[in-house]
């Protein structure tokens, strides 16, 4: 039998992610309701391909995808680019080949390259390495149901360059992000503990996003909000490609156990139903 409290925890599990929060010395994370969150989510192939397209004019400059094979851009669940389009895509990148001891086009086998600025993180992973921004990680459940947090945190820092805080000096190095918490603070911004009184921190990316920074083929408005939401997206996928997999076999697990679990607790009943209804004389 469930206890009263063993509820209480089932709920405050289920309970326990979102919300937002933005207290000093933390970064401020916007709730995003993303198309592959919740068991049954799936990657949206447009959102992808639009996302791709912001990598690409934007991004790439900087940051690499050197785990990311090119391939993939071809892959169902992906953003399921026809072959052609890969090709195509592949070769406007150069790459070296130790058996030519020469640079040649990429083709689909090769990677996407490495990051060009060598201060700019390879991003093939970051969305998973940024993940749990999101609620408490590791519940499980909570990641059902609301995903990671990795692209929730990605679009946050691309819509969270403000004007800096009243404390901060007007030199101070960097550009002011609400949802970066890796970067410097000016002393005027630290309370007498030394932690910092503002949320976010001083970041040395620019603000990489405006607004109308690319031209999308579908149609969509490049809005700021928009481009960031897309390249999001699309840095979820090349973190976990295969989420959509994990996904049903996770849900199908949880049914699994869920119905074991029903018929334990019957036979169980069953089974000692003869001694437990005996009447004691
Ligand atoms: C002009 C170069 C440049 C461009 C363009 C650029 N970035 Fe960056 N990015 C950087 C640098 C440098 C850092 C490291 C910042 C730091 O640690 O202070 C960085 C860091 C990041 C991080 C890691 C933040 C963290 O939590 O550590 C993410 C995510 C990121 N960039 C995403 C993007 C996306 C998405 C785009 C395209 C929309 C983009 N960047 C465009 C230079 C760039």
């Amino acid at each position: 039998m469930f206890t009263k409290s063993g509820i209480a925890a089932l709920v405050a599990l289920s309970l326990s992610a979102g919300g937002a929060w933005a207290a000093g010395g933390e970064g401020h994370i916007e709730d995003v309701a993303f198309s592959f969150e919740g068991p049954f989510g799936k990657f949206d192939q447009n959102q992808l391909q639009r996302g791709l397209k912001v990598y690409t004019q934007v991004c790439a400059a900087c940051h690499g995808l050197q785990y990311v094979p090119l391939r993939t851009l071809g892959d169902e669940g992906g953003p399921h680019l026809p072959e052609d389009q890969v090709r195509a895509y592949a070769a406007q990148f150069e790459v070296f080949d130790a058996e030519l001891d020469d640079f040649r086009p990429a083709v689909p086998t090769d990677h996407f390259p490495k990051s060009g600025l060598e201060t700019a993180p390879d991003l093939s992973l970051m969305a998973k390495k940024r993940a749990g921004f999101h609620g408490p990680a590791g519940t499980g459940l909570s990641q059902l149901f609301n995903g990671m947090g990795g692209a929730e945190y990605i679009y946050s820092l691309m819509v969270g360059y403000h004007e800096p805080p009243a404390c901060a000096p007007e030199d101070f190095e960097g550009s002011y992000n609400a949802a970066f918490t890796a970067g410097g603070y000016p002393e005027e911004c630290k309370d007498e503990n030394g932690h910092p009184t503002v949320p976010g921190s001083w970041i040395s990316m620019a603000q990489p996003l405006w607004g109308d920074d690319v031209e999308y083929d579908d149609g969509t408005e490049a809005t700021l909000e928009q481009q960031a939401e897309d390249v999001a997206a699309f840095l979820m996928w090349t973190a976990e490609p295969k989420m959509m997999a994990r996904k049903h076999a996770g849900l199908t697990g949880v049914i699994f156990l869920t119905v074991l679990s029903v018929l334990l607790y019957l036979t169980n009943k069953r089974i000692w139903a003869p001694i437990k209804g005996r009447k004691s004389h």
